[in-house]
């Protein structure tokens, strides 16, 4: 190494200002010290810091409003670096105009529907969703004045359009749908809230990842993914994003958001921007694993119906294709003897974990009968009408080699008795 390499002095030290090491306590030295680098070229980190600091030194008290007028950092809750590169990873693989990240995919959600809706407004959304989403439309919206009238997911679009009123402000869909792997025509959905005045559509796609299902390119106004899922793709925290299809709509949730303070820590963001450089390797694997498994469980005589947008049995299996580069790894399948055969299936499996959650390498499986969709949160009628069956189990195909995991399903299938499904 170089003779002219010393070792890093800090400001004090160096009397940046004027102020000097002799001129404080040792108390202020413990809490001042700071230090700003300042021999040899300029380089640039290429994987981008954690910017963890709360709050950032001005240089003059202009300097504040300037800031707010044209962009920089004030406080973390407005912006954020490690967050800004994050948002415009994603934006580029959504293709949008703008993308936000927000501490968690409900964040997401309830700061959209708050930006977006006013006391008096309607929404249409698809039954069932996902368990959060549900709630929110249904016990929250409600007591801010804001109406809601639900769809059978997995409807066309017309059903959307019959349902629309002089107050609806916004058509939402999951697509595929969470926990039965129905889809939503993206193409129609598009262009019925293209051909309305004053409607946005907003699509959660975190079943496909943006990279599988790209939504802004049919018309969408906003997407919007739970990184907790895919997007992560690691289970190691929770964390959710928006991208709209205009600069518009991306400020006016801006606003909402700092306000709000849904925002993404920065330790998540760099986790995120990890994650995300692998999404695609992921996904193809994620997908052809899913295939694999869903064949073998579509043929098996303890199963009564696999739900899994590759299969050619599924109902929407042709849009699917037109609008999804390969078919992800969700898969959700009834399995026969009701909820006893379904739970003897996610309480045996070895390979497979019994976790909520999805998206992660590791292959997870849940029972939404007992658990995401249970009676806390929605009565047996409800669950008929949204095909959530008492043998329904929703599965998470993870990166393990796919024959491990027929045999980890084989084995617990096994354990389901003849005479349950006979
Ligand atoms: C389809 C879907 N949307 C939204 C969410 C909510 O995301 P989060 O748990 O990150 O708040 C989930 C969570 O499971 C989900 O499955």
């Amino acid at each position: 190494m170089s003779k002219k390499w010393f070792p890093p002095q800090s400001d004090l030290e160096r009397g940046v200002g004027g102020l000097y090491i002799t001129d404080v306590t040792p108390e202020t030295v413990a809490t001042s010290s700071r230090f700003t680098p300042t021999s040899g070229p300029e380089t640039e980190a290429l994987v981008p810091p954690i910017f963890h600091s709360s709050t950032y030194k001005l240089k003059s008290v202009d300097d504040y409003l300037k800031i707010l007028e044209e962009g920089g950092y004030i406080y973390s809750r407005l912006s954020n670096f490690t967050c800004q590169s994050l948002q415009a990873a994603i934006n580029s693989i959504e293709g949008g105009k703008g993308s936000l990240v927000f501490s968690t995919g409900m964040a997401a959600i309830s700061t959209a529907l708050l930006c977006f809706l006013k006391s008096g407004d309607h929404i249409v959304v698809n039954n069932p969703c996902y368990s959060g989403t549900y709630d929110v439309i249904m016990n929250i919206l409600p007591r801010y004045g804001i109406e809601y009238t639900f769809v059978n997911t997995g409807c066309p679009v017309e059903e959307y359009k019959k349902h629309i009123k002089a107050n609806t402000r916004m058509l939402y869909g999951e697509t595929p749908c969470n926990p039965n792997m129905a889809i939503l025509d993206l193409e129609e959905f598009g262009k019925l809230g293209k051909s309305l005045d004053n409607v946005l559509t907003m699509v959660d796609s975190t079943f496909a990842s943006p990279y599988l299902q790209p939504v802004i390119q049919h018309g969408i106004d906003v997407s919007m993914h739970s990184c907790t899922k895919y997007m992560g793709g690691h289970s190691d925290l929770v964390a959710g994003c928006l991208t709209f299809s205009s600069v518009d709509l991306w400020k006016t949730m801006l606003h909402y958001q700092t306000s709000l303070g849904t925002t993404m820590s920065p330790h998540d963001a760099s986790l995120l921007l990890r994650g995300i450089k692998t999404l695609p390797i992921r996904m193809e694997r994620h997908s052809s694993n899913a295939q694999k498994v869903a064949e073998f469980l579509e043929k098996h005589p303890k199963v009564e119906r696999v739900s899994y947008p590759g299969l050619p049995s599924h109902p929407q299996h042709q849009v699917a294709k037109k609008q999804m580069k390969m078919f992800s790894g969700m898969i959700a399948a009834e399995i026969k003897g009701g909820v006893q055969g379904g739970k003897i299936l996610v309480e045996n499996v070895r390979l497979v974990q019994l976790a909520v959650s999805l998206g992660g390498v590791e292959s997870l499986i849940e029972h939404p009968a007992t658990m995401t969709h249970g009676p806390m949160l929605m009565t047996s009628e409800d669950r008929q009408s949204g095909g959530i069956t008492d043998g329904l189990v929703r599965i998470s195909i993870g990166l393990e080699d796919p024959d491990d995991l027929i045999k980890d399903f084989q084995q617990a299938l096994d354990k389901i008795p003849e005479n349950l499904v006979a």
